[in-house]
């Protein structure tokens, strides 16, 4: 199984990170790789008990014998990358020896979160709640042509005048719309020069080194970050990240062809969570929303916001087979849902009256949407220590088989807890 691709079927956390650990550890993977966003992201590993969380880093970064790969199409903030590393090699994980980064990857300086976080402050009521870290301006600067790449931070000259270039438009703006103190393009060269040292030896040609590897019949993951509902084309936009999170983003993001991907794997929680605006139609403000977020442990890794919680929604796991050509479903967190006597799964929406069992086709129908409701018997039995499908209550077996029919795709494994041995395999 060369390349496979591990994305988030909802709106971000569906437990990306235990995933993508999962395989690293028990399948050989030669290349483990993120290929789009930046250190928004926040992926939690479990470890014989000792927790992990990675942002910028791929979830591999622990894994010994797995060359970490950053893919142009995600933005590294050099800052951020040398804390998660040090952080790392702190607790004994040997990180830049994993690491390599590629030369086309776009840089956040520190300017991409200023402008993120004014440009929030300006929104106001219809802030999108961004994690502040300088995502969307990042992808703007390279839209627009004004971006800043890691192979530029080894010519000075070059580097200096593309920091003027990209500031002399968003100088302009923080000054006369945001009324904030320009920034010195000297200060920003200064800045980003101090981790070239540290940088240059990490740095390669991502797209050849994946490729040849997959000539050779190597294993490539391509662990995604944030998720369907977060893309930029197809999640509910604005309330989205800047790039794209589904399965096409991976090849833009790689330099790899869609022809090589054999398997993609939607990560789904049992129930649904998203962090910032925007609509959720499964939302619950109720007392089973506070339950669902506290037995879940729904607080952000990165920006430690609460995560808003609701039920499963079916209508979403199916858009998202159909956008990434899912082959699998890795359903997690089927532990947190024991206890409750039946459990709701939205199985359509109404829309003004009318039963929609597709995603509705504009933003504002989505916004109205309510969900219609299923509701599947629960189970009461702690399920943490199951380690086989039939050792699950026949109810949980039930809703895992359920959530199968109804999203469209074969649930490959579930998640029971955190830990990596957490975990009962459905379909091998
Ligand atoms: P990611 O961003 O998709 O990697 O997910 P996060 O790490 O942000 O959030 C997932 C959270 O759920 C983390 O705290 C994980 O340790 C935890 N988790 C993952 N799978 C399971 C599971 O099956 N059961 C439980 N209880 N927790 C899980
Ligand atoms: P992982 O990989 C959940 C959300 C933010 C905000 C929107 C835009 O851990 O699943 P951005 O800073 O990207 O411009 O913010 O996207 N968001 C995430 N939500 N999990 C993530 O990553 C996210 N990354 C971004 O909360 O609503
Ligand atoms: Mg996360």
């Amino acid at each position: 199984m060369p390349a496979i691709i591990v994305l988030g079927a909802q709106w971000g956390d569906e437990g990306k990170g235990k995933a993508t650990d999962l395989l690293t550890t028990t399948e050989t993977i030669d290349y483990c790789v993120r290929t789009s966003g930046g250190h928004n992201a926040g992926h939690t590993i479990v470890v014989e008990g000792e927790k992990f969380a990675t942002h910028l880093l791929p979830s591999s970064i622990l894994t010994e014998g797995t060359t970490s790969v950053i893919a142009n199409g995600v933005v590294v903030s050099p800052e951020a990358l040398f804390r998660e590393v040090d952080a790392l090699e702190a607790r004994g994980v040997p990180a830049s020896e994993r690491l390599v980064v590629s030369a086309n990857a776009h840089v956040i300086a520190s300017y991409h979160s200023t402008i993120d976080k004014v440009t929030e402050r300006f929104l106001g009521k219809n802030k999108i709640g961004t994690t502040g870290r300088g995502i969307g301006p990042a992808y703007a600067d390279k839209i627009n042509r004004l971006g800043i790449r890691v192979a530029d931070l080894f010519d000075e000259k070059i580097l200096l005048a593309k920091v003027e270039a990209a500031l002399d438009v968003r100088n302009h703006l923080l000054a006369k719309v945001y009324n904030r103190r320009a920034v010195e393009p000297e200060s920003v060269v200064e800045e980003l020069l101090s981790y070239v040292d540290r940088l240059r030896p990490m740095v390669i040609d991502a797209s050849l080194l994946l490729n040849r590897a997959l000539d050779e019949q190597r294993t490539v993951l391509f662990e995604g970050a944030q998720a369907t509902m977060l893309d930029v084309d197809h999640g509910t936009y604005p309330f989205v990240t800047s790039s794209n999170a589904v399965a096409g983003g991976v090849c833009t993001g790689a330099g790899v062809g869609p022809t090589r991907i054999d398997r993609v794997i939607g990560v789904i929680k049992a129930y649904t969570t998203r962090v910032g605006s925007g609509p959720f139609p499964t939302e619950l403000l109720d007392a089973d929303g506070e339950r669902l977020w506290r037995v879940g442990g729904e607080v952000g890794v990165s920006t430690g916001r609460d995560r808003r919680c609701g039920w499963y929604d079916a209508v979403v796991a199916r858009y998202a087979s159909r956008v990434n050509g899912l082959t699998d479903l890795f359903l997690t967190k089927l532990d947190v849902l024991s206890s409750w006597e039946q459990v709701p799964v939205c199985v359509a929406y109404e829309i003004d009256g009318v039963r929609h069992d597709e995603m509705p086709m504009t933003q504002t129908e989505f916004h109205h949407a309510t969900p219609v409701y299923e509701h599947l018997d629960g189970w009461s039995e702690d399920i943490s220590g199951c380690r086989s499908f039939a050792d699950l209550p026949k109810n949980a077996q039930a809703y895992v088989l359920a959530l199968e029919e109804m999203s469209g795709t074969r649930i490959w494994g579930v998640g029971v807890g955190p830990g990596r041995e957490q975990t009962l395999v459905v379909h091998d």
